[in-house]
């Protein structure tokens, strides 16, 4: 480990220039519908990027670009500095090393907590089981789980059930963490606890891609704000920038309607 690795996220990555994902003009289609076009986007290392944007825009798929569930038609997509693997185990360890939350939990549900949050340590990292449950044990205490450790997801909470899907991601060790909207399918009640854990992580020098709509968490927590619509990142700005003086009509139009209601 250098010197420099204990990173604290002091809104504002100290290792600047240290680049640890970068897309070089992605562009990619379904069909006739040109869905990420010209994206040019780096993420440094310890630094938290929000993205927003209309539905429709290409958030989800952008992210779901950099850990390769979608392929790109041109362009490219590295992580430290590597391209992203083809297939087989390269690519597994590729997912491991890109953690995802989803807005669905997504979590085994005849596997316990603990259980779900061991697996990918034992079958990706090869990690012997009574190492990935005391890790899982120290992750789920992290956020706030410890207890819910041998229930099953359903006998959880929404809130209790992404922050057990995060848990599940840190087990890998990710070199950064990707959420796409993952607070969009919680009861109001259950967002906080979920955004406290995504800021407690932020503060800790996660290196973090946030999907969201929840404009407090972006404002407190993002070094940047990346404002997409129709498949191209429209502008990028630091959040206070951002939401005071937005530079678009797009950007302006889109604020104008989340935050007057
Ligand atoms: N697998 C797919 N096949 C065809 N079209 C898709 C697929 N996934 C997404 N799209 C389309 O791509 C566009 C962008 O989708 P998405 O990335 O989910 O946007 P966002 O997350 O910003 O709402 C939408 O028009 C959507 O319907
Ligand atoms: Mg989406």
């Amino acid at each position: 480990m250098s010197e420099v690795s204990v990173t604290k996220n002091a809104k504002g990555p100290e290792r600047a220039g240290d680049q640890l994902v970068v897309l070089d003009n992605v562009n990619k289609h379904f069909g006739a519908l040109h869905v990420l076009q010209d994206i040019d986007l780096t993420i440094n290392r310890g630094e938290v990027v929000v993205v927003i944007g209309p539905s429709g825009s290409g958030k989800s798929t952008l992210c779901r670009t950099i850990n390769r569930l979608e392929t790109i038609d041109s362009g490219s997509i590295t992580i430290d500095g590597k391209p992203l693997p083809q297939e087989g185990r390269e690519l597994a360890r590729l997912r491991a090393d890109v953690g995802m939350v989803f807005q669905s939990f997504n979590l085994f549900a005849h596997k316990t907590v603990l259980e779900n949050v061991m697996l990918g340590q034992t079958k990706v990292r090869g990690t012997d089981k009574a190492k990935a449950a005391e890790k899982a044990r120290a992750l789920l205490d992290r956020v706030g789980v410890g207890t819910q450790a041998d229930k099953y997801p359903a006998q959880l909470s929404g809130g209790q059930q992404q922050r057990v899907a995060i848990a599940r991601a840190l087990a890998m060790d990710p070199k950064v963490m990707l959420f796409d909207e993952p607070t969009s399918a919680l009861d109001p009640e259950m967002i906080n606890e979920v955004l406290d854990t995504m800021q407690q992580l932020a503060q800790d020098g996660m290196t973090m891609v946030v999907v969201t709509h929840e404009m407090g968490f972006a404002r407190s927590a993002a070094n940047r704000v990346v404002f997409m619509a129709d498949g191209r990142i429209i502008e990028e700005a630091e959040p206070n920038q951002f939401f005071t003086n937005p530079r678009s009509d797009r950007a302006k139009d889109f604020l104008s309607k989340i935050l007057h209601h």
